[in-house]
Parts: structure tokens; C-alpha cells; sequence
């Protein structure tokens, strides 16, 4: 009688390892159901996303005395110029009427694009 009991117990405790190992799969969200990565165009600002990259990919031709095409990029002010006429997401979406910028260089990445469609979107703040 006692040996059958603790024959039960085993078989319990048995089942009970089993079930409890099974259950601890290694499982997480990103590796099941990979994500694009995303793009923030929420929360851009002038400083961090438009003013940066164009010191990083524009002023080394367009500041100085005598700027590429006449057109300096130094600040925001001249900035807004060229995003208000246009020109600005016209060369950096290398739309057809516009000079591919920069030029002769690879163009931005989307998301950087993308950030900077959202700050002209915006109407420009200087923030
Ligand atoms: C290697 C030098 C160089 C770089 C880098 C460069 N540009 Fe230019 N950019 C020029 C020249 C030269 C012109 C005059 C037009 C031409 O020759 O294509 C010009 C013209 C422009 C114009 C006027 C285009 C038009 O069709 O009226 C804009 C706007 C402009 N650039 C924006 C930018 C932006 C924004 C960047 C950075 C993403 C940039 N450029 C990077 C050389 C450069």
C-alpha cells in the first residue's frame, strides 16, 4: 500500500518536472514576428534631425564664401529658405527638375528623408 502511494508521488512529481521544463521555451516577440525597423517621424526636431544631417552631408559644399550654387546651408535660416521653396526635399528625394543632392554622393536613407519631409510637414520650426 505505502509502496503504491509513493509510486503515485513520483509519477507526480515526475509529470509535474516534465509539464514545468516544457514550459520554459525561450520565446520573444521580435524573433517570432521580426519587425520592420521603424522610423520615428514623430518626434523630430530642427537640432537632432535636420540640422545635423545637413552639417554632416551638405555644408562641406554649401557654406563658405563662395557656397556650391549659390545656396549656403549653415543655419536655419537659410535652411527654411531652400525648405520652403521646395528645393530642399526636391534634391534630397532626387525628384526629376532637381539636382540629385548630395551631389554625387549616395542618397540619404529613407528614414532620414522621411524626418525631414516630417520637420517641413511641420512648417519648419526652429526647435
Ligand atoms: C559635393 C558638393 C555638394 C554637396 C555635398 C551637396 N551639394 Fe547641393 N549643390 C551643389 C552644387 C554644385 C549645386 C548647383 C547645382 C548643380 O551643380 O547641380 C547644388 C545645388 C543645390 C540646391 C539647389 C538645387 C536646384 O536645383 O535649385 C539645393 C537645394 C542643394 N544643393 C541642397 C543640398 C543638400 C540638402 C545637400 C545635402 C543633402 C547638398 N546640397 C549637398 C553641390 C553640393
Amino acid at each position: 500500500m505505502k509502496a503504491k502511494l509513493l509510486k503515485y508521488v513520483f509519477f507526480f512529481f515526475g509529470m509535474t518536472t516534465i509539464i514545468l521544463l516544457n514550459s520554459c521555451t525561450y520565446d520573444n516577440i521580435e524573433d517570432l514576428y521580426p519587425q520592420p525597423p521603424t522610423c520615428d517621424t514623430l518626434n523630430v526636431t530642427f537640432a537632432q534631425d535636420v540640422l545635423t544631417v545637413i552639417d554632416a552631408n551638405c555644408t562641406v559644399c554649401h557654406s563658405g564664401s563662395a557656397p556650391s550654387g549659390n545656396l549656403s546651408l549653415t543655419n536655419y535660416a537659410d535652411i527654411v529658405v531652400a525648405a520652403q521653396n521646395g528645393s530642399l526635399i526636391g534634391v534630397i528625394n532626387h525628384r526629376s527638375g532637381w539636382s540629385p543632392m548630395p551631389k554625387n554622393g549616395a542618397k540619404l536613407d529613407e528614414c532620414t528623408i522621411k524626418k525631414i519631409e516630417a520637420w517641413v510637414a511641420a512648417g519648419t520650426p526652429n526647435n
